[in-house]
């Protein structure tokens, strides 16, 4: 078999498109590998939603470059939202990229690298045989997940233009795929072992997908349905949480704060970027509401869901943003009281409304701010972590901690994440009740009582 390796960058779309992408390639006889130099065929999923996220992509180029000077049969392609907008202008100015792509057309992927194949023919007898036998979609849909937590696009594209945002023109404009199509890679994925599914989509409160009969669904209905099937006898059964990301304050209404209390799948978290928190730099940044209106969105969400978890992006910086402006945004953080707030320096991006505008907050000042924000934010992340001490959570194992290989990695169904001394019954995608010892701004430490017998229980 030929081993693909993909490099992902950006969001969870580009997650999805990157398994998208392998599926695909699957069918031409390719399997997926995690080891770059071991790969016939390298592919970059570019993000370029900040000049940063750009220029990873870029120099992860060069890095694939070099492994191709030393074997010149490996192909090399780039794709994804820089491949969408920059295509041409990237094949011309690295020319040892075999091809480039976009987010539109990976599932052409086959036929893109047709013309490389050449380059593995020593090895390519056993994909041939693969293509004959018309395995496409048969091995990806039945191989075991390697997570329990999967990612199903619902939405493509934004139609939002925010004024400092690419994404409406790496992603194009908003389209819904239908409830059937949804729910037909929702089963296929729990019967695969997924626990835990996330609907994707840029702005998914507008969501709206028409059925075969040509009746038109709702993101609520969508998420009522997802509950009827995951309930026993249903097609999603086993199917323990359900998220959705990202939401828009603009669209996200009262039926959907009503889902959360109403609907047991679906989980007690939200994420609702509100960007800025004074209303002339929303207003430039094209975002349709007020900070008022952004909290009583808020106040509804608790009204139904007292305990729900709430996290946000925030832009710094913004073009004219004040010192005023800036403490607007500290406001909200405080008051609302997020789990988690994902901070960004403005970066001015190309076709953007705001690229116009004088970039005028220094890149010091840019840094300053957010780390006077990193402050606010981890006093009130550490308080509403430690609220959970003493009691006994659902967990979800994710698989090994990353920093230290004696604890295991879970979430709980507020999406905060949970380290546990490892045990050797434990595997991926259990369900645990545990019991929480101890917190810090970003994380939970907890035992499993019935289960605690583990090395790092009896050397403490
Ligand atoms: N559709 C989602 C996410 C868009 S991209 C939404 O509307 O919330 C993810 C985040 O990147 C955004 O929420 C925003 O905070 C940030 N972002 C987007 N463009 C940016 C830019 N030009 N500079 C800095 N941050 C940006
Ligand atoms: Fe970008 Fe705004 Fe669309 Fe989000 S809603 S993807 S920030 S244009
Ligand atoms: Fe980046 Fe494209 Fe997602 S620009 S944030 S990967 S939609």
């Amino acid at each position: 078999m030929k081993k693909v390796y993909i490099q992902t960058f950006g969001c969870q779309m580009n997650e999805y498109d990157s398994q998208q992408m392998i599926q695909v390639l699957s069918g031409k006889g390719f399997e997926e590998t995690k080891t770059p130099e071991s790969a016939d065929l390298l592919i970059i999923n570019s993000c370029s939603v900040r000049e940063k996220s750009e220029n990873k992509a870029l120099s992860q180029l060069g890095r694939f470059a070099s492994l191709k000077k030393s074997d010149p049969s490996k192909v090399l392609a780039f794709g994804g939202c820089v491949g969408q907008t920059e295509g041409p202008k990237i094949k011309s100015r690295f020319p040892f990229l075999d091809f480039v792509f976009g987010t539109n057309n990976y599932r052409d992927l086959p036929q893109m690298i047709e013309p490389f194949e050449k380059r593995w023919e020593t090895n390519t007898e056993d994909a041939q045989e693969m293509d004959e036998s018309n395995f496409e979609n048969l091995i990806p849909s039945f191989r075991p997940l390697s997570k329990a937590q999967a990612f199903i696009t619902i939405t493509n594209g934004c139609d939002k233009f925010c004024s400092y945002c690419i994404v409406p023109f790496t992603r194009g404009r908003e389209i819904s795929r239908s409830p059937e199509e949804i729910l037909r890679e929702a089963s296929q994925l729990v019967q695969r072992g997924a626990k835990e599914i996330m609907l994707l989509g840029q702005n998914v409160n507008s969501y709206w997908g028409k059925t075969s009969q040509g009746a038109f669904t709702s993101l609520c209905q969508l998420l009522e349905l997802f509950q009827r099937e995951s309930e026993r006898g249903g097609q999603l059964e086993g199917l323990k949480r359900l998220r959705y990301t990202t939401s828009h304050p603009r669209d996200f209404d009262e039926n959907l704060a009503r889902a959360h209390r109403d609907l047991p799948v679906l989980c007690e978290y939200l994420h609702l970027p509100f960007q800025a928190g004074s209303d002339l730099v929303l207003r430039k940044m094209r975002r349709f509401y007020t900070a008022k209106d952004y909290l009583r969105k808020m106040e509804m969400v608790k009204k139904y869901r007292s305990d729900i978890a709430l996290s946000t992006d925030v832009i710094v910086g913004f073009p004219g943003e004040t010192r005023e402006d800036f403490e607007a945004t500290l406001s909200i953080l405080k008051e609302v009281e997020f789990d988690n707030v994902y901070s960004f320096k403005y970066s001015i991006r190309p076709y953007t409304r705001s690229a116009k505008w004088v970039d005028d907050i220094s890149a010091q000042e840019k840094g300053d701010r957010i780390q006077e924000l990193l402050k606010v934010q981890r006093k009130i992340g550490l308080k509403k972590y430690q609220e959970d001490i003493g009691q006994t959570v659902e967990v979800m194992l994710e698989g090994e901690s990353k920093s230290d290989s004696r604890f295991w990695t879970a979430r709980t169904r507020k999406n905060r994440v949970v380290h546990l001394p490892r045990q050797s019954d434990f595997e991926l995608g259990e369900f645990a009740m545990a019991r929480v010892l101890n917190a810090t701004h970003s994380w939970l430490l907890a035992e499993v009582p019935d289960k605690f017998t583990s090395e790092v229980a009896q050397a403490s």
